[in-house]
């Protein structure tokens, strides 16, 4: 993901420079062509002022003087924060209703946002992830109809950068929360149980955790890269009366692959409802 990309000429508003907001910021100076004058932030909070300053992005004290000429203003704001937000972009002067919103909050619909901003307006909808932080991200991306085919891709473009990008309906928005918004976390549980295990065994964690991540980030290549079915993968691992088809066998029995589809089922659940809650 981290190739240089041709230059992106348009103007980038950020509401908000947090976590996410700002490691965007970052990526997309340092991997997507973007040159910092392009890009005007302004949040609430200063605490990265400074250090985005530095790259030479344009800080401000104003909504108003953010989205002055966007092209695109990204919501890098908590979801309970989107619909104030859009209604402070709108309200003010210098909103130019063709400024294309991107927004990265979590189970916020395109109908809230033109809602909020007094009727349809170009929405591009994203689902990114933490690593994203360090250029290694996913996104789901999606977009309502005022946007056209030239402005998606650039955004998409840009996206891909940092992170591997994925066009979706807006309906699948939701549950790609449990596939690629909050699976992080499941990758990281499961890397602690193997490295919990492996202190109880005897290992130090600086002989264990390079092992663990290492084996981890070379499963996933080895699926990105396979010619045959995961479950084939799996299989060449799993020698007939060998030690792998012994762990297997315990995964199976105590429903390895269950409890993962009910954690899953259990976080659409959360977005579905965080959707209504923000919509009421
Ligand atoms: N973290 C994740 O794993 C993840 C993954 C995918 C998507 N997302 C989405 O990313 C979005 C941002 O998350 P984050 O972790 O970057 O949050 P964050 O670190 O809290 O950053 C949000 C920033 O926006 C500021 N802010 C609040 N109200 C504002 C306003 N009215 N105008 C301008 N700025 C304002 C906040 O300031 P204060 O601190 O003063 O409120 C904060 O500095 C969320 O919608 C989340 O759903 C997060």
């Amino acid at each position: 993901m981290s190739v240089f990309m041709a230059k992106f000429n348009s103007k980038l508003a950020f509401i908000g420079s947090g976590n996410m907001g700002s490691a965007i910021i970052r990526g997309f100076i340092s991997y997507g062509g973007v040159s910092a004058s392009s890009i005007y932030v302004f949040d609430k909070e200063k605490t990265n002022y400074d250090s985005l300053q530095k790259l030479g992005v344009i800080a401000v004290d104003t909504v108003e003087a953010a989205i002055l000429d966007a092209d695109f203003i990204f919501l890098c704001v908590k979801p309970q924060i989107v619909s104030s937000v859009v209604k402070d972009c709108c309200a003010a002067d210098s909103y130019q209703r063709s400024s294309v919103f991107v927004s990265i909050a979590a189970s916020v619909p395109i109908s809230l946002i033109c809602k909020c901003a007094g009727g349809d307006v170009p929405v591009i909808r994203t689902m990114p992830n933490t690593p994203m932080l360090i250029g290694e991200g996913a996104i789901a991306i999606c977009k309502n109809d005022l946007v056209d085919n030239k402005r998606f891709a650039n955004v998409c473009r840009l996206f891909s950068s940092i992170a591997v990008v994925s066009v979706m309906e807006e309906s699948m928005m939701n549950p790609v929360i449990s596939v690629s918004g909050s699976s992080p976390a499941y990758v990281y549980y499961f890397i602690k149980s193997i490295l919990d295990e492996a202190l109880d065994q005897g290992f130090t964690q600086e002989q264990a955790l390079p092992l663990i991540v290492g084996t981890v980030i070379g499963a996933a290549r080895m699926v990105e890269n396979a010619d045959c079915s995961i479950d084939e993968l799996i299989r060449r691992v799993c020698s007939p009366k060998g030690t792998t088809l012994e762990a297997m066998n315990v995964l199976q029995e105590e429903h390895f692959a269950d409890i993962i589809g009910h954690a899953m089922r259990a976080c659409n659940k959360r977005a579905e409802e965080i959707s209504t809650e923000l919509q009421s």
